[in-house]
């Protein structure tokens, strides 16, 4: 490792430079080293994670850090695994989840009120683990969730067709009569999980539940890794309602601490699958939902229009996109069309819906 300069102000993070010759070497470098293409990831995330390693490393220069990077594979490791930031837990955004149940009740033609499911999480959970201003506003917006009425399912009844047309398969165990559901990037997993629990929960209660299919995919090892051990900590658990927690949990007490362990049922539900998907996706499938979540924000333009390309050639006609809350595809993008802007649902459709 470089050495350590006294002055931490040469390693501010404002005093770093980057100039595009040493960031292109950088990149080419990494991209030798990993596989990985940079390019298709925002500039500035990408300079953020360099000057942050950089100052972690005690580097002054990026030539510098470039000369530490190729001597040294466990700084490679060090850089890739921040980079791909797993941050996760189970029912983020827990009314976006309440909302793809709420499509799966419609669509198989049951009504609400027979069905026992609770996705919101109890309210001193919210309190226990946001701010308290944060817990505040969220138990107003539990408030003036209950009971909403279904919205916008009336641009969406092609969608929904589809899920009572599988309902009716004879033979359901071929990719073309199964719903299929991609959740890509998946992380540690807490996203697809969420999602096979609400499916396992609602298969349990309704008359010939469709047979469905779950692919979770990431590009990071460890991550994946995670997902298919399927052992939580209490921070991937802040969000769950007290429902699904006792449900599909198996507490564990170990030396690290309180563990949760998931339901083995829940986890032969899920293929996980590990791939840059950039490079496009490994397996041949088309879904009907795709949840693509917290990945564009990461992403250049161009590449991100690349990647949608991707996105919407897996999806079938009438197939939803689900985004993270904080991404938009403004009201459409080719044949993807927002259809819940609240909660970031696009359906493809190559007739206009408005
Ligand atoms: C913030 S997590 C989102 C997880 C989950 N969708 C959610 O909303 O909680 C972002 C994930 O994107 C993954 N990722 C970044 N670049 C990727 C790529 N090129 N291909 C696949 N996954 C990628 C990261 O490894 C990370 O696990």
């Amino acid at each position: 490792m470089p050495s350590k300069e006294k002055n931490i102000k040469v390693n501010a993070i404002e005093n770093i430079r980057v100039d595009d010759e040493s960031y292109n070497a950088l990149l080419s470098l990494l991209r030798s080293k990993t596989g990985l293409n940079f390019e298709y990831y925002n500039k500035g995330f990408i300079e953020k994670r360099i000057k942050a390693r950089m100052i972690r490393v005690y580097c002054k220069t990026l030539d510098e850090y470039f000369r530490f990077v190729s001597s040294n594979s466990a700084e490679i490791k060090s850089f890739i695994d921040g980079f791909t930031v797993n941050y996760t837990f189970f029912f983020r955004d827990y009314d976006v989840f309440e909302t793809i149940q709420d499509l799966f009740i419609h669509g198989l033609k049951v009504s609400r009120k027979d069905i026992r499911s609770d996705i919101r999480p109890d309210p001193s959970k919210l309190a226990k683990f946001r701010t308290k201003k944060n817990a505040a506003k969220n138990l107003a917006k539990i408030g003036s969730y209950s009971d909403r009425p279904a919205r916008n399912y009336i641009d969406i009844f092609i969608f929904l067709n589809q899920l009572s047309y599988y309902q009716k398969m004879k033979k359901p165990r071929s990719e073309k009569n199964c719903i299929n559901i991609w959740s890509c990037p998946c992380a540690t997993g807490e996203e697809p999980y969420s999602l096979a629990m609400i499916l396992d929960n609602l298969q349990s209660q309704v008359p010939r539940f469709p047979k469905y299919r779950i692919v979770a995919s990431d590009i990071a090892h460890e991550a994946i890794a995670k997902a298919k051990i399927g052992v939580y900590t209490n921070d991937s658990m802040k969000e769950i309602s007290d429902y699904f927690e006792r449900r599909y949990f198996i507490k564990q007490k170990t030396h690290f601490g309180h563990t949760n362990l998931i339901d083995e049922k829940i986890k032969k539900k899920i293929e996980f699958v590990e791939e840059d998907v950039t490079q496009g996706h490994k397996l041949y499938h088309k879904y009907d939902i795709i949840f693509c979540r917290y990945l564009l924000i990461y992403f250049n333009r161009i590449n991100r229009h690349k990647f949608l390309k991707i996105i919407e050639d897996r999806l079938v006609e009438n197939g939803i996109l689900i985004l993270g809350k904080t991404e938009t595809l403004f009201d459409s993008w080719g044949n993807l069309q927002l259809i819940d802007s609240r909660h970031r649902i696009y359906i493809k459709s190559h007739s206009k819906l408005y």
